[in-house]
């Protein structure tokens, strides 16, 4: 007992010595350090127990996406943004969806990640710290993290979002990745500057990585075809994870970029009784068993199936 809970609360005071010191001094942190410490190792021990027991009893997702903002500034080229590809029908989700959602989950008790984006850039959209102090009201446990670019993130926004709730920003520098090709080196090396002052003064809230570090996936074979590899590999990404679109349909899975496979809309039944739909489950029953060439979608995917449980659970 000593062992785990000592080495992680160790870990936290030390190696984010100055950064807890900057947020107590911003306000961000109200209650004395080392209480506000003790409990964020509790509350992220006490939301994986929680999680990983509610899905092996019930097999409720582990974690979820939720497409608040479809729009994105950037235009990579292994992304469903770039030019190469048809545009989907973009929008941005109401508020009121937002709150039905989170309410929904709440009823249920979960505990698990949640995660408000899914293709667009999730900074772009001015609502993200009132969305995310919903949730964080109203699901203590769940850990909150979004995806970004980094472009319009500087450190206002970010203590703005920290003191919402949310627990991890990870974010990728692009480079000259997707924007236009006339943009000044000097603007690039700027962006690249701030992103890592912004990581080294905030780790525990910040996870930079390159672009180049990306472990590229051929997004259901969209992105590119290779020599698949995972042709007849099982898949429980459908078994793991929930993604909502902006619409409010549940789709199944974060490669279903024009929400092709509907499995069923929130606003017409439950979000447990669509996880549940017998649909899903024969498409569970197929990936499982790695037969993803049963279903056009997953037929060329070369995404790796078996979620890695640091992925999923923070
Ligand atoms: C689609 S982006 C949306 C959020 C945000 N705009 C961003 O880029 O971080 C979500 C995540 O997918 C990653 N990503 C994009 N294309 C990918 C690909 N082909 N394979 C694997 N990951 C990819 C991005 O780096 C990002 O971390
Ligand atoms: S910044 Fe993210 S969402 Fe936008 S194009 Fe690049 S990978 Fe796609
Ligand atoms: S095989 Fe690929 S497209 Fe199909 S569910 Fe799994 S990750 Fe998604």
């Amino acid at each position: 007992m000593k062992k785990i809970l000592l080495s992680p609360y160790t870990k936290l005071v030390k190696e984010h010595h100055d950064m807890w010191k900057t947020l107590r001094k911003k306000g961000v942190i109200k209650i004395p350090l080392p209480l506000y410490r003790a409990l964020y190792i509790y509350k992220k021990w006490l939301a994986k127990k929680l999680t990983v027991r509610a899905h092996k009893k019930t097999g409720r997702f582990l974690s979820l996406h939720i497409d608040t903002y479809t729009a994105c500034n950037r235009k990579c080229n292994f992304c469903f943004n770039h030019d190469r590809f048809p545009s989907k029908k973009q929008g941005i989700m109401s508020e009121a969806m937002w709150i039905r959602i989170i309410d929904e989950l709440a009823d249920m008790g979960y505990t698990g990640k949640l995660s408000p984006y899914y293709y667009g850039e999730p900074l772009l959209d001015k609502r993200l710290h009132r969305l995310i102090a919903y949730a964080k009201k109203r699901l203590p446990l769940c850990f909150i993290q979004i995806n970004t670019n980094g472009d319009l993130l500087t450190e206002e926004r970010l203590l703005e979002l920290i003191r919402s709730g949310i627990d991890m920003l990870k974010v990728t520098d692009y480079g000259n990745m997707g924007i236009p090709k006339d943009t000044p080196k000097s603007k690039i090396s700027e962006q690249s500057k701030r992103l890592k002052y912004l990581a080294e003064k905030y780790p525990l809230y910040i996870y930079l990585r390159s672009w180049k570090e990306i472990n590229l996936m051929n997004r259901a074979g969209a992105i590119f075809k290779r020599n698949n590899p995972r042709k007849n590999e099982s898949c429980q990404r459908p078994s793991c994870q929930l993604i909502i679109d902006w619409e409010g349909n549940v789709i199944l899975c974060c490669n279903d970029y024009y929400s092709d496979y509907k499995l069923g809309n929130i606003t017409e039944d439950s979000i447990i009784n669509i996880w549940h739909t017998p649909q899903l489950q024969k498409y569970r029953e197929a990936l499982e068993s790695g037969k993803r060439e049963a279903i056009k979608l997953c037929a060329g995917c070369d995404c790796i199936g078996i979620l890695d449980k640091n992925y999923v659970l923070w």
